[in-house]
């Protein structure tokens, strides 16, 4: 392999690491920023459910219980947070794609409202940390992927078993729109569910990856423009002075052309080369006593 050879691929494998590399970061950036930011959209939306919630059982709930003497009476739009944020996130979510609220249960009142396998998981987890608040991460489903954001649900109130205690306790109203199979017989301090926002990060992620993909293209082009440059430059510059300078050198070794005076344009190390070998040719010349018919080699 020639010297050009050699240097292209060093600088073609070196550049392409680069490239690589450079492609590799603005994807892995580019990720970090959009989970960042699904982290705080999670932390908005959960903020604002909490402070819905928060009033709605401190000002409204009891304000809404001194109308009704009846506990049988049960205006689950009136009487549940859980179906009030349940319904308010259903119409949040009409205008606004890629999020999700869930109050995901293992035996929930409300069918929709079963946690799925991972949302399981989540729960089990919450059960065996206590301590453990918020759990968020990345998660995968059907295909997309979403940065959540969870909290456990505990029955921390005696007054939660009426409802989800024995079936026979809970408000005839109750049991007459979800039946008495599902969402009862929970007990004091269990963590039955996790209330958990979903923020879509499958589309920031693919424009991640694009942008990282064109960097990367972009980087190539550039290499390839370099590249071609190089070889066109040290093709000019040093190869072919070098292969010439390499003939005379050869002829002068076999006393051949010894009056033909060796020169380049340049001022460089192959200038310098060309000069040496210049003045090895007058040595020779002279070694051998020759004359080269009108010209001054005595210098
Ligand atoms: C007055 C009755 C009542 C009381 C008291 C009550 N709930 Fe519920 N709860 C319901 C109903 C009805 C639903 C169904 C929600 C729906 O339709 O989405 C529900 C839903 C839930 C859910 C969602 C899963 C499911 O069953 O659909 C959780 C979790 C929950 N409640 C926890 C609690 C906790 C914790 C307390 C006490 C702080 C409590 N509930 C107090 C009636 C009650």
């Amino acid at each position: 392999m020639g010297i050009r050879s050699k240097f292209i691929t060093i600088i073609a494998v070196l550049s392409l690491l680069a490239t690589l590399a450079i492609g590799y970061t603005s994807y892995m950036l580019s990720r970090q920023s959009a989970i960042a930011e699904a982290k705080s959209k999670g932390e908005i939306i959960f903020n604002y459910i909490q402070a819905s919630s928060k009033f709605f059982s401190k000002f409204q709930y009891p304000l809404i219980m001194e109308q009704f003497d009846d506990p049988d009476i049960f205006l689950p739009e009136l009487m549940s947070k859980f179906v009030v944020n349940r319904m308010e996130y259903e119409i949040f979510e009409e205008t606004l794609d890629g999020y999700h609220f869930k109050q995901a249960t293992i035996d929930p009142l409300w069918p929709d409202n079963k946690a799925d396998a991972e949302e399981e998981q989540l729960i089990t987890y919450f059960r065996d940390h206590p301590g453990d608040q918020l759990k968020e991460g990345v998660m995968d489903k059907n295909g997309n992927k979403f940065f959540y954001t969870a909290k456990p649900i505990t029955i921390n109130k005696e007054f939660c078993l009426t409802c989800h205690g024995d079936p026979a306790d809970a408000p005839a109203d109750q049991r007459d729109i979800y039946g008495v199979e599902n969402g009862y017989n929970w007990v004091m301090n269990d963590t039955v569910g996790t209330s958990i926002v979903y923020i879509s990060i499958s589309k920031a992620l693919a424009n991640a990856k694009q942008s990282a993909i064109k960097i990367f293209s972009v980087g190539l082009g550039c290499l390839l423009v370099t590249i071609i440059c190089i070889w066109i430059f040290l093709d000019r510059a040093v190869v072919a002075p070098i292969i010439q300078l390499s003939e005379s050198a050869k002829d002068i070794s076999i006393g051949k052309n010894l009056c033909d005076s060796i020169h380049t344009d340049t001022n460089d190390e192959i200038g310098g080369l060309a000069n040496s070998i210049d003045r090895m040719r007058i040595s020779v010349n002279k070694l051998l006593k020759r004359t080269c018919p009108g010209k001054d080699d005595t210098k």
